[in-house]
């Protein structure tokens, strides 16, 4: 039987080990995460997502407090954030000193990437995102994993680019359609996606699919019907499979179908370098399959999973778009608000009850996902703790990423090698 190593994922002139570790908004997949996987001959991703309030955490820059400055007198104001924009050269420097900070560190032959989403609309979807693409492309990044959308324009976005056609570019998708897609709006740039992740319903974050039938659909299948229409086309661009991926022997079987690589993610919140507190990976060891639940409470309408106890679930915060404001639209709207003053009217409407506010059928997701509040997570949570070692109080040992990532290469027959005693 075949194990992850027996593969080699080709793009250019690269030959990389075929684990990607994906994107995880906000700051779950950290610079630190990513070197790590690119230190061992493999791609990892760095997120776009909220850059400016991350790049205030480790440099000590002021985006974040100075936006607010800025639109201070709208705080109050919950029926029009219309004008709360961010300013294009901030959104650039912020960019380009994330991009760096990982790309002057980068050892090893594998690759940093970064996991840009298009639903990231921040009040100006377009010019936001074309500076978000080409402030990482400029500070060198070595690919970008188009995610979180169609992004039947995004080439567009960056075609002038000097790296354009040098730096890997890539996007996610979950259906054959949303491919087809893709391949038709984006094909007047000459140029086709470098790889194409593939993801199922398994997955972390916000799922491709709707919230009634993500159950489904299967990702082999998805696959497999992608293989079997590239065929047809004569396209040869390697497909990385993604979701649900949580031992080296389900890698090295999506390998022996003909997928260039795999992208995984969940096995990688419990370890060192992974960006949630370590409180909160704790909660990840700790759920159960029961406790794992997708939802329809992130205000971008894709359906989202994550533990059922996350602490942002049912908070009554008021709307940070002054300060943050990364899902406000193209109109300076946001389904949060919404729902927010949905809660405010109800509860002006009969004052005697005196309820707190409570909203529930939507989150801030900005503040609460910046805060590390909502546990997003792919469905094998429910798995982590087969993966590790208690202490004597009961709680889990955290995992070195080189050391997960070392598992899924090497390990065969569905074992999952535990770290040292
Ligand atoms: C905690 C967490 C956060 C995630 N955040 C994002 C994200 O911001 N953008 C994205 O495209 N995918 C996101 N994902 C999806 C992963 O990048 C990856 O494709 C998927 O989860 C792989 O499946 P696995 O978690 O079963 O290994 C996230 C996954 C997890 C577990």
């Amino acid at each position: 039987m075949k194990c992850v190593d027996d593969f080699r994922l080709r793009l250019g002139q690269h030959e990389l080990v075929p684990i990607v570790i994906g994107g995880m908004g906000v700051d779950i997949s950290t610079v630190e995460l990513a070197l790590e996987a690119a230190r061992l001959g493999g791609v990892g991703h760095i997120s776009d997502a909220m850059v400016p309030t991350v790049i205030d955490r480790h440099c000590k820059t002021r985006y974040v407090k100075d936006k607010l400055q800025l639109y201070k007198a709208n705080v109050k104001n919950l029926l029009d954030k219309s004008q709360v924009k961010f300013h294009l050269g901030e959104l650039e420097e912020a960019t380009r000193l994330h991009v760096r900070r990982a790309m002057d560190a980068k050892q090893g032959s594998g690759m940093v990437f970064i996991n840009c989403m298009e639903k990231l609309t921040m009040n100006a979807p377009r010019e936001t995102l074309k500076v978000r693409l080409n402030a990482a492309l400029s500070a060198g990044i070595d690919g970008i994993t188009l995610a979180a959308g169609l992004h039947l324009g995004s080439f567009g976005l960056m075609e002038e680019h000097p790296r354009f056609r040098d730096a890997k570019l890539g996007i996610i998708v979950s259906s054959l359609r949303a491919l087809q897609l893709f391949l038709r709006k984006n094909s007047r740039s000459g140029r086709l996606p470098d790889y194409v992740v593939v993801e199922g319903p398994l997955a972390g974050g916000h799922l491709g699919f709707g919230l009634d039938d993500w159950m489904k659909h299967d990702l082999a299948s998805i696959v497999a019907e992608i293989q079997a229409w590239m065929k047809t086309e004569d396209l040869a661009i390697p497909l990385i499979a993604a979701g649900g991926v949580f031992t080296g022997t389900d890698a090295a079987n999506f390998l022996e179908l003909g997928v260039g690589a795999v992208q995984v993610a969940t096995r990688f919140t419990v370890t060192r370098e992974c960006g949630l507190p370590d409180p909160v990976k704790q909660e990840y060891f700790k759920a159960e399959e029961a406790d794992i639940e997708v939802n329809d409470i992130s205000p971008t309408g894709y359906p989202m999973r994550m533990i059922r106890k996350s602490p942002g679930i049912g908070a009554g915060t008021h709307p940070n778009c002054e300060s943050f404001g990364y899902l406000l639209d193209a109109k300076g709207r946001c389904a949060y608000i919404d729902a927010y003053n949905r809660v405010v009217a109800a509860i002006a409407a009969n004052p005697e009850e005196g309820r707190k506010i409570k909203v529930m059928d939507k989150t801030c997701l900005c503040t609460h996902m910046r805060d590390f509040n909502i546990w997003t997570c792919g469905h094998n949570t429910y798995r982590l703790k087969s993966t590790s070692l208690q202490n004597p109080d009961g709680s889990y040992r955290l995992l070195s990423a080189e050391h997960v990532f070392r598992d899924y290469q090497f390990s065969r027959d569905g074992k999952i090698a535990l770290p040292d005693e």
